[in-house]
């Protein structure tokens, strides 16, 4: 559900006087206007403007008919200077310096809480973000679930909400029985310490060669993973031995890309309280046997039934993620639950939904798998140390050096070089995963990801870079006393209104769970700024226009950094 407001504090007080006086001479709630207000698309149509269409039943007329009948009301006066009807449309033109001047204090005042809202107070978000399974590398496919996990986690805190993040690692199950059989049987502390997820990579692959000639290795990994769920306090200090180096290696990542969680309750941390799960499931006549395995029976709605233990007792991926639900639930009565996690999944969350709601957790309806598509390469460019997967590590590590190439070109002279090609890298491999919408595939193209020009992170903060620029060399305070009648071009009006609407950004990516809503506000905005700045001198003019383009152009630095900053990106001052 996509609701429009427009209550960033001060409320606009514009549409405040719209609103009251179709109040006063239309009987329309002020509320219901401020629901439908909206800007119109061209500027020659007015500053905001009343679509008519959801207002036919109240009137008993038409739209169009609606829209003349009220452009006829005395609505003009105060703000207002015109009224007009198009169409269906009621549109409205306001003071336009007036409008400026609000829209900039505002910006100006509030600076980096510019786009925070209260929509979300005293209301919590779960996000269950990256959660990848230990004892394995991070690979590329990785990035998405990180990546638009963060963001969303940014969003959502601008919207006031208290955020957890969890990263449900995927750290139980009886593949780690497999790892301590392989790992007591040939693996070496040694080795361990070197390049231990390989090391642990390579023990799981080796039980499963060795397991083919040796079927008993299963039996054995089974009673290991037995003995791990019971609390065997040798099992338990290996698992706990894997689960810490995997963990040291996927933090130099989530280190890299700018990343943390609340919480590291992975998998494991639900092994107490599954039985728990399972016997609420009996009780409720839920859990059936089937082969020898416990399933929740989902015939009747056209899906296979969800496995809650092996034959051996086991339990799995599916229990935990049932015991996970209540459990949060319970211990941070959540508003909305976020499993952002890729679509091959989709079957998995349908199935747990069901079944939480066959339970009786009407709270199921707040949770939502967020899900989303594949990275590719494009011309299957990126070599690689592993063989099938393409590590992340190494894909930010080729972006950060291909940046820095680029940088070393354009702009030689730049202090800390190294510090800004990781900040230019990252951001674009951030901002080319989430600019794509999310359930697309994002292909990877290193030219066009890196590409200062293009639809990208590094064209973002190329633009904020500039306007830090134009900030030195002004080099006195920035102020709001300007004259605001000065700022009479097209482009300046066409800025104010982008930056109005920044807020509204903000609600409408978080709400959809679209960060590619906040991408293209950025962008757009970045190519107004530009347009503007390729037509129009800031400084060097006559002292009081200066001084109110400054102030326009500090308020758009202000929100492409406000912007990038909930995406997770990084803002260099110079690149
Ligand atoms: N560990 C799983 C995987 O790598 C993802 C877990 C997602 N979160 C969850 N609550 N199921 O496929």
């Amino acid at each position: 559900m996509v609701t429009k407001t427009h209550t960033h504090s001060p409320e606009n007080p514009f549409i405040g006087e719209i609103a009251r006086c179709l109040k006063e001479h239309a009987g329309l709630e002020e509320g219901i206007v401020r629901l439908l207000i909206d800007i119109p698309p061209n500027p020659d149509m007015g500053d905001y403007t009343l679509p008519c269409f959801t207002l036919k039943e109240r009137f008993q007329k038409a739209p169009a008919l609606i829209a003349n009948g009220l452009a006829d009301a005395p609505l003009t006066g105060g703000q207002i200077t015109r009224v007009e009807a198009h169409g269906p449309y009621l549109n409205f033109f306001v003071e336009r310096n007036g409008l400026a001047q609000w829209v900039l204090e505002d910006v100006f005042g509030q600076k980096d809480h510019y786009g925070c809202l209260d929509l979300g107070s005293g209301k919590t978000v779960v996000i269950d973000y990256s959660s990848p399974n230990i004892a394995k590398h991070l690979g590329v496919h990785h990035l998405r679930s990180a990546v638009i996990g963060n963001a969303l986690y940014g969003l959502h805190k601008a919207l006031g909400y208290r955020v957890i993040g969890i990263n449900h690692l995927g750290d139980w199950g009886t593949q780690f029985g497999q790892l301590i059989t392989a790992f007591t049987r040939w693996g070496s502390e040694e080795a361990l310490q070197n390049d231990p997820i390989d090391v642990l990579n390579g023990l799981y692959v080796k039980f499963h060669e060795q397991a083919e000639k040796d079927p008993s290795l299963e039996g054995e990994a089974r009673a290991a993973f037995k003995s791990l769920e019971e609390g065997n306090p040798g099992a338990r200090k290996l698992w706990e031995r894997f689960r810490d180096l995997s963990l040291r290696e996927f933090n130099k990542v989530y280190e890299a890309l700018g990343i943390r969680f609340d919480y590291y309750t992975g998998e494991s941390f639900y092994n107490e309280m599954l039985e728990d799960t399972v016997d609420k499931l009996k009780a409720a006549g839920l859990a059936t046997k089937s082969e020898e395995a416990l399933i929740v029976d989902l015939d009747r709605y056209d899906m296979p039934p969800c496995l809650l233990k092996k034959s051996d007792e086991a339990s799995l991926y599916a229990t935990r993620d049932i015991c996970a639900a209540e459990y949060r639930h319970k211990e941070y009565g959540f508003a909305k639950m976020l499993y952002v996690v890729g679509s091959e999944q989709k079957l998995h969350f349908k199935q747990i939904f069901k079944v939480l709601e066959m339970m009786g957790d009407g709270w199921v309806k707040d949770c939502t798998h967020v899900d989303f598509g594949l990275i590719k390469f494009k011309h299957g460019r990126m070599s690689t140390r592993k063989g099938k997967i393409i590590l992340l590590e190494e894909v930010l590590d080729e972006a950060v050096t291909r940046a820095r190439e680029i940088i070393d070109e354009k702009n030689p002279g730049l202090e800390d070089k190294d510090h800004v090609a990781r900040q230019v890298g990252i951001g674009a491999v951030i901002f080319a995963d989430l600019s794509t919408r999310r359930t697309k595939d994002v292909i990877f193209d290193w030219d066009v990801v890196l590409n200062f020009e293009g639809e990208t992170g590094p064209y973002v903060q190329y633009t904020h870079a500039r306007l830090c620029s134009v900030m030195r060399k002004y080099g006195k305070p920035v102020g709001t006393g300007v004259d605001y009648r000065l700022l009479k071009e097209k482009d300046e009006y066409l800025l104010v209104r982008k930056l109005e609407q920044f807020p509204k950004a903000v609600e409408g990516a978080a709400r959809s769970c679209e960060p590619v809503i906040m991408c293209n506000y950025l962008l757009e905005l970045c190519g107004t700024f530009n347009r503007y700045y390729n037509h129009h001198r800031i400084l060097g003019q006559e002292e009081g226009l200066t001084g109110a383009r400054i102030l326009l152009s500090d308020c758009v630095r202000q929100v492409l950094r406000n912007g990038l900053t909930l995406l997770g990106i990084q803002t260099p001052e110079e690149m």
